[in-house]
């Protein structure tokens, strides 16, 4: 079992349900899911390295710490307006991160130039960050992804095995 953080940017909503689908597929198969739809650094960061008690007296988390970034972009290439106060945090943390590693899912239209460009600066400031990326982003279009909620869902189960 994993413990995963799975961290939204959204404006309005429909990558939240995209998040929401990888965490029901993520508690299907037996990993402990944190959700965050409005997400705060330290909050991330308290679940993601529990003390000693808390850890004692929580599930048996076996594996390292999994980040699952799931943004869609707006404005020209712009973050939504809920995670931006979260990257500038992360861009300010002075934690070790290193022992993170995380995947990341852009939900974003091919019309625009910036297409998933959110999602691509947030994966590349993870990694200058020294967090692990599993395997490289993910992206939707939904000018053409018909069902990006079980797109995703499939993605995740393939990919959580790399962990
Ligand atoms: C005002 C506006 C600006 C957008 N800008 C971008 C963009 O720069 N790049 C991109 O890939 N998608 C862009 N999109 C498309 C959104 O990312 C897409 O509609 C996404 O599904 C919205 O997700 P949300 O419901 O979670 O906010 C934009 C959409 C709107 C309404």
């Amino acid at each position: 079992m994993s413990s995963i953080q799975i961290i939204v940017g959204s404006m309005l909503g429909g990558t939240e349900y995209v998040a929401e689908a990888c965490e029901e597929t993520l508690k299907e198969l037996d990993h402990h899911v944190d959700i965050h739809l409005k997400p705060d650094l330290q909050n991330v960061i308290n679940n993601t390295f529990p003390t000693n008690n808390e850890q004692n007296n929580s599930d048996n988390l076996t594996k390292n710490p999994l980040w699952i970034v799931c943004t869609s972009t707006h404005g020209a290439g712009d973050y939504p307006d809920n995670i931006k106060q979260f990257v500038s945090d992360l861009s300010n943390c002075d934690q070790d991160l290193s022992t993170v590693s995380f995947l990341t899912i852009g939900i974003g239209d091919s019309s625009y130039d910036t297409f998933c460009k959110a999602a691509m600066d947030l994966s590349k400031l993870l990694i200058s960050m020294g967090c692990n990326e599993l395997t490289p982003i993910k992206t939707f279009d939904m000018s053409e992804d018909i069902d990006p909620e079980d797109l995703a869902q499939q993605w995740i189960s393939t990919n959580i095995d790399l962990l």
